[in-house]
């Protein structure tokens, strides 16, 4: 069998890093995230002081990417939230978007230090589909699976994975609609403030 190149994307506390661990441990795979990676071989073109994060070079990060993959001879899990962006299209073979109500989710940015702008940021863009967006942007339809992970755990979400990889499970897109049950709910307003 050929090399899968599995992506795990989503909004930042998500639960990527969780859920791709232990699928890269159940496959036997690779495990990269871009962050680390970046870091670790200096595949930054800056920073970015008002979000206190680096800024990736996404150039250098595409070319690295290419020679990781093409190196092992195992399967790889990319875990990242712009690795879409920056894991060569043609050597991905599959696109995780994780998703979680945004009611939890802010609940898990909290507990992980997110405040101010940079939870409102994050939280808008699970509002509003980004990751998504731009997965279907990139690879269009049949590569990219939506999961919602609302209320599951890290090995929960992992088996679910692995029903699609072995076909047992559909991959889907479109499965949810923060935007219309947070409307429903009457706390738009509460979750979505830029
Ligand atoms: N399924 C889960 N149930 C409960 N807590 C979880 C779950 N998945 C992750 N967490 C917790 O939520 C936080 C964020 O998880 P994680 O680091 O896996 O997210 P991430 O998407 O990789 O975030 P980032 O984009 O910042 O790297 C961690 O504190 C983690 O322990
Ligand atoms: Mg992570």
């Amino acid at each position: 069998m050929s090399k899968r190149v599995i992506l795990v994307t989503g909004t930042p506390c998500v639960g990527k890093t969780s859920v791709s661990h232990l699928l890269a441990s159940k496959l036997d795979a690779e495990y990269v995230n871009l962050t680390d990676l970046a870091i670790r071989e200096g595949l930054i073109s800056g920073k970015d002081k008002k979000r206190g994060s680096i800024i990736v070079d996404g150039g250098k990060m595409k070319q690295r990417l290419r020679e990781v993959i093409k190196e092992n001879d195992k399967d790889t899990v990319v875990d990242g939230h712009y690795a879409v962006n920056v894991v060569p299209k043609n050597l991905a073979t599959h696109v995780f978007v994780l998703r979680r109500d945004p009611i939890e989710l802010k609940k898990f940015m909290e507990q992980s230090g997110f405040s101010g702008p940079k939870l409102w940021e994050n939280l808008a863009s699970e509002i509003l589909d980004v990751c998504l967006v731009d997965a279907l942007n990139v690879h269009g339809e049949g590569k990219v699976c939506e999961l919602d992970t609302t209320g599951k755990n890290a090995e929960q979400i992992a088996q679910e994975i692995l029903g699609v990889l072995k076909g047992l499970k559909k991959c889907r897109v479109g499965l949810v609609d923060w935007l219309g049950k947070l409307e429903s709910e009457g706390l738009l307003d509460d979750y979505l403030k830029i």
